[in-house]
């Protein structure tokens, strides 16, 4: 199975190739696109154009030739635009009949690109003792986004939370613990007082050069394999891992693996050994380096004068086992814009140890909250938890409002799904390399680009379903083709159908907001399809045929958010 520009763009490249067999090559990377409004076709193709100079020919010419021969049953029409333009419209009858090809796929005839290929996605990875701040919900958000839609592609993902669980902060936190340990602060808030251990072990580390010394042979013990050290460092993992998880939970995120930086800990010296006897690593001042000068980037510490190994190190060793063990095709990392040069470095000197893989560094800019975002302050960690706290109460407030006589628990129910929705759309309908200033109007708006907006128009469609239901209950809507007449539901048919080329783009490009967007205006359409066109007034089989639109529309709104991690209700 094909999306619709697959399938055109194959058919334009076939019937170029006939017309025009000189140009053979040169035809691969044609592309038929959607169009950004109708009165240029449905889809548009303007390989004419890039031909026509190869071939010194005139490109109107050159496309009313093949816009003269071109037959495909899906295609009702094709006319030359502009300066050399294909213009191509489908037709409503085959369109109509992809409409119920969708409906009855419970995968919407989205092809299966990815199956038999893997990936691994390492993403979230939060660091141990240290609360999960603001600037992780965009790894979480986005990198379960992209986890739901490659493996609704036929991916084999393997999803990795690559915790902070190793390096010279253990040395700081276990001569804080021991030295002044609050038992009970530990238990009933572990992550707030592991992280005021650290906080002020760090502190007099940088004032006290015997404190600063105390810290160093804590990590060293530890690195040794002291059983003290090593069962207070489990402790920390598994108290951060608990706190994690309720997060991950309440956030509907999972992951294959969880493995740590420690995990790699007795392949790092091994790393170094290879770079330094294959000559791509040399001491300089103590330290081991790799010199990346040729590719101008600055250079790479893989062990500190210390002896103890640095974060690329980690990475690399990392990139090795992952390698050895899966096999992927592509390793993809999310995190923030910050890690840009780290992965850079990373993923060249990983080449030139001979890794073939794809390497993707997914980054994204930091989220900007103003002034007043909060009720609590809490100094410049805005905590994940608080926020999701927040937008649920908030959610609250609107679902009351919405729907007065929703049972209590009902409204709590889908306040949390609202509220969690807003949050993560807010960040997933950004392009991830802008910068998001987040703002409760903008996540909750009940109309605007929200997560709101489209469980609303989700909530909408099954309420249509359900009238229907009642007025015709022995209607078997299967029975009645669809059929499209009206300018607004050919318009509502066309987005429809764009569903595929949707989520692959946006998988393909790393971003989840290509697809919010898609779903943003397939709503919008859909509202005034709704606004415009009788459905429970009109004649038997109009009106089945658009109850049946309508509940496609409603599937893939469903589906689409469902590939963002976010939840819908059948009433809100
Ligand atoms: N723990 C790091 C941080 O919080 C992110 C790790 C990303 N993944 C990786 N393989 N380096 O900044």
């Amino acid at each position: 199975m094909n999306s619709i520009e697959q399938m055109l763009s194959d058919w334009m490249r076939k019937t170029f190739a006939e017309e025009f067999p000189e140009a053979q090559e040169g035809l691969a990377d044609l592309r038929v696109m959607t169009t950004a409004s109708p009165e240029f076709g449905d889809y548009q193709c303007n390989a004419a154009m890039g031909l026509a100079r190869r071939l010194k020919q005139n490109p109107r010419q050159l496309a009313g030739r093949i816009a003269g021969r071109a037959r495909h049953e899906s295609v009702a029409r094709l006319e030359v635009a502009g300066p050399g333009f294909i213009n191509i419209t489908l037709d409503d009858a085959w369109l109509g009949a992809h409409m119920e090809r969708m409906a009855a796929d419970p995968d919407l005839c989205v092809p299966k690109p990815g199956s038999g290929r893997t990936m691994i996605l390492d993403y979230s990875s939060p660091n141990v003792a240290k609360p999960m701040h603001i600037g992780h919900i965009r790894s979480t958000v986005i990198g379960n986004a992209l986890d739901r839609l490659h493996r609704f592609l036929g991916w084999r993902v393997i999803s990795d939370n690559h915790l902070g669980d190793w390096g010279t902060q253990f040395g700081i936190i276990i001569m804080g613990f021991k030295k002044g340990v609050d038992l009970k602060a530990l238990e009933s808030e572990p992550i707030d007082e592991l992280e005021r251990i650290y906080r002020e072990s760090y502190k007099r580390s940088q004032e006290d050069p015997e404190w600063l010394d105390a810290c160093r042979q804590e990590l060293v013990r530890l690195q040794a394999g002291d059983p003290e050290n090593l069962a207070l460092w489990k402790r920390f993992v598994d108290l951060s891992m608990g706190e994690f998880s309720r997060i991950y939970k309440r956030l509907d995120v999972a992951f294959d693996m969880v493995r740590g930086e420690s995990f790699y800990n007795d392949r790092l010296a091994g790393v170094v050994e290879q770079l330094t006897s294959a000559g791509l690593a040399r001491e300089s001042e103590g330290a081991i380096v790799a010199f990346l000068d040729d590719e101008k980037l600055p250079p790479c510490l893989v062990r500190k004068s210390d002896g103890a190994f640095n974060y690329a190190t980690t990475d690399i060793a990392t990139i090795q086992r992952r390698v050895e063990e899966f096999n992927p095709e592509l390793i993809v990392y999310v995190t923030d814009e910050r890690q840009q040069l780290h992965f850079k470095q990373v993923f060249t000197v990983s080449r030139k140890l001979g890794v073939k893989t794809r390497l993707d560094h997914v980054w994204f800019g930091l989220m900007r909250l103003p002034e007043g975002t909060f009720s609590t302050r809490e100094g410049n960690v805005i905590k994940l938890e608080r926020l999701l706290d927040e937008a649920e109460s908030k959610a609250l407030a609107v679902v009351r409002e919405a729907s007065p006589e929703m049972p209590a628990d009902r409204q709590a129910e889908v306040a949390r799904a609202v509220g969690i929705g807003a949050v993560k759309y807010a960040d997933l309908s950004q392009n991830p390399q802008s910068l998001v200033v987040f703002t409760w109007e903008k996540a909750l708006a009940l109309n605007g680009n929200s997560a709101p907006y489209l469980q609303y128009a989700y909530a909408r469609i099954r309420s249509v379903q359900d009238k229907f239901a009642e007025r015709f209950p022995s209607s078997d809507l299967a029975a009645h083709p669809i059929r499209l007449t009206e300018k607004h539901e050919r318009a509502l048919a066309v987005k429809a159908a764009g569903f595929a080329d949707a989520v692959m783009l946006a998988a393909a490009s790393f971003k989840p907001s290509m697809l919010a967007d898609y779903l943003y205006d397939l709503a919008v359409l859909y509202s005034s399809f709704y606004q415009n066109v009788p459905f429970l007034k009109a004649d038997a089989g109009f009106r089945e045929s658009r109850v049946r639109l309508c509940g496609l529309t409603g599937a893939i709104l469903r589906k689409g958010l469902s590939l963002l991690g976010i939840g819908t209700m059948d009433r809100i």
